[in-house]
């Protein structure tokens, strides 16, 4: 497939500034902020996230993680995030990648994905993993692969009940996460309650706990690459669902010698 990729970047840091070069798209502009995880080494995915969200006049990006594992482009992927110089914070493929323990207890495909991604980077890419941050606040606003109660140890939140436990420690209004591959929105307004990943208006007196989707191997039943939109100026954060070119991320799967159920998730959206 021939890469699609958006144009140039701008560069941020942290926090998200605005782009230094004054004719840059979106100088000036209020801040959109595309937010993107779980690429997990799908290359036709993300060039086609980054594409849609150039689209969108989305002037700063932060990547959620999870860069890297299942699929079969994870130094392709890393170089690309690298390269948009944007705030990036560790997944647990991430971590697993970088390091040299044992996968054991790891499922045997997630295991076996992770065995080969780790030969596929360098010494420098894996230390770039491995120094990847794993919390950060952004603007007003705190991003997390996993959960802020306990980063490191990589809970999942699939109901409003592990919701809870992310916001006794949740300090900013807005908290961005990933890691479940499931698009979610928890409120905390008195009780905590889920509603639908569609257009949400972040309202005074609210907290929200928003998980973006996953760019490279969704798990809701939509074999589309999901991530997520946050306008600043209006207080919106708008989620995405992006077309890619399957079948060659199929295709790269089998030619790797990747376990075959790899390629076949992907088309089911799980
Ligand atoms: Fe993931």
């Amino acid at each position: 497939m021939q890469a699609s990729g958006p144009p140039p970047h701008p560069t941020i840091g942290t926090p998200v500034q605005p782009a230094a070069d004054p004719g840059a798209q979106g100088s000036g502009d209020p801040r959109r902020i595309a937010l993107f995880g779980d690429i997990h080494a799908n290359l036709e995915a993300l060039e086609a996230v980054l594409a849609d969200s150039a689209e969108q006049g989305c002037n700063d990006y932060i990547c959620m993680g999870d860069i890297v594992g299942y699929n079969a482009n994870p130094a392709d992927c890393l170089e690309k995030v690298r390269e948009m110089g944007c705030p990036v914070i560790k997944g647990n493929h991430d971590e697993d990648t970088a390091g040299n323990h044992s996968l054991e207890s790891m499922n045997p495909v997630a295991a076996t994905a992770l065995e080969w991604t780790r030969g596929q980077l360098d010494d420098e890419q894996r230390t770039w993993l491995r120094r990847l941050r794993m919390v950060r606040q952004i603007e007003d606003f705190t991003v997390v692969h996993s959960t802020l109660d306990q980063p490191s140890n990589w809970n999942y939140v699939t109901n409003r009940f592990d919701a809870m436990s992310n916001f006794s420690y949740q300090f900013t209004q807005v908290c961005f996460h990933g890691h479940t591959h499931v698009p979610r929105v928890y409120i905390k307004d008195g009780k905590v309650r889920e509603v639908p990943a569609e257009s949400i208006v972040i309202e005074p007196g609210s907290k929200y706990f928003i998980n973006v989707g996953s760019v490279g191997q969704p798990r809701d039943g939509d074999w589309r690459a999901c991530y997520a939109i946050y306008d600043l100026a209006h207080k919106l954060v708008v989620f995405r669902r992006i077309e890619y070119d399957i079948e060659t991320t199929q295709r790269k799967i089998r030619e790797a010698d990747l376990p075959p159920m790899l390629a076949e998730r992907l088309a089911d959206g799980r």
